[in-house]
């Protein structure tokens, strides 16, 4: 049995070294995509993060892999489909971060309304300790929070935002309606939320249906001065309508951790000096979008850190560790289905 670990930490590589008896356990440093898989050729099973690639191209240069543990929740890196054609099995985390990801949700929305960051970059470049109305801000109680994905991070969001006395409003394909009965709050139409809400914040997982489900048809509907938060996935939003609506004055701002394209962000000076990694137009578009965001004043961007504190960190080490006994002991666990 030939186990190879992609882009894990080195301080986390104990937790795996010494635990599956008889296997042959490996790291790579650098994630997974079409340009290492000779690092994995033999292996029966891979664990990776969302930084990997793992589509058809991928999985067709493992020939023996039967097994993926992915160390995250979203499982949009691997073309799933496609695994399951070929009897390759998934398991992922389902549940490592919902407190950590909905903290951070409130993290990025208290910046938002208090220009936390901002005041403290001003003070730190001129050590005047006088306000200025760039650091004026507004209350969250009263205002209206629009919640699009009720799930496990969206729930605990619900209940932050209650804390800070904001009125609620979700959205989800699945609505749960005896939570919603439990903490007092009311599902609504996609439109109706998103035209009624003064921040709206994403916690649903992404998949090629809903790809941009934040357009510029629907940035249309609105409130002019909206704020929006995404610690869900890039792909939810289209960054092009995103720059429009701030450019436009309908977006105030937003809290953003996660882009569209921010796996080329992560990699933009190799990409651009390569001649091996040769990148589409939109590719290209996406990356040059994204640079303008990250100097738009009023849009705070974070590298996809919102899973990521010591707790959560355990847990997914813990969860994939036995994620990963389950498939040696033919008993997986924690399947993508
Ligand atoms: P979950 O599976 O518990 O909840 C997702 C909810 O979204 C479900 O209630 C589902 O019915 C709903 N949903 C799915 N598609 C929808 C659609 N098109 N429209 C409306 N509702 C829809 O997932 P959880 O744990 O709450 O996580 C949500 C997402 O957060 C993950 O899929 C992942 O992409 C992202 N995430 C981001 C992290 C980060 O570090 N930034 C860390 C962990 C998760």
């Amino acid at each position: 049995m030939k186990i190879v670990f992609f882009g894990l930490e080195k301080s986390d590589q104990s937790v795996f070294l010494n635990s599956f008896d008889g296997a042959d356990v490996s790291f790579v440093e650098e994630k997974l995509d079409e340009n290492n898989t000779e690092k994995a050729r033999d292996a029966d099973a891979v664990c990776t993060f969302v930084d990997s690639t793992m589509d058809k191209n991928v999985l067709d240069a493992l020939p023996n892999l039967k097994f993926i543990a992915s160390r995250s929740t979203g499982v949009n890196h691997i073309d799933c489909k496609y695994a399951e054609s070929k009897g390759i099995k998934i398991s992922s985390v389902p549940a490592y971060g919902s407190h950590t990801v909905a903290e951070f949700t409130f993290g990025l929305i208290s910046n938002l309304s208090r220009n936390i960051i901002k005041a403290n970059d001003y003070i730190r470049d001129s050590s005047d300790f006088n306000y200025f109305p760039i650091m004026e801000g507004f209350d969250l109680q009263g205002k209206t929070l629009g919640i699009i994905g009720t799930g496990k991070i969206g729930k605990n969001v619900l209940k932050i935002a209650q804390g800070f006395a904001m009125n609620v409003f979700a959205y989800d394909l699945y609505p749960d309606l005896s939570f919603a009965k439990e903490n007092n709050f009311k599902y609504k139409s996609f439109n109706e939320v998103i035209s009624s809400s003064d921040i709206i914040t994403l916690h649903i997982p992404y998949s090629k249906e809903n790809h941009h489900l934040i357009n510029r048809e629907n940035i249309s509907l609105m409130k002019k001065g909206v704020y929006l938060v995404n610690t869900a996935r890039g792909e939810l939003i289209d960054t092009d309508a995103l720059i429009w609506g701030l450019k436009e004055g309908i977006i105030a701002g937003a809290g953003l951790d996660v882009l569209e394209g921010e796996r080329e962000l992560k990699e933009e000076i190799e990409i651009l000096s390569s001649s091996s990694r040769s990148m589409k137009m939109e590719e290209y578009k996406i990356l040059l979008e994204d640079r303008i965001l990250i100097d738009m004043p009023n849009v705070i961007i974070t590298p996809h850190i919102a899973f990521y504190t010591r707790e959560a960190v355990a847990e997914i080490l813990k969860v994939t560790l036995n994620n990963i006994k389950g498939f040696i002991a033919n008993a997986p666990i924690n399947l993508v289905k």
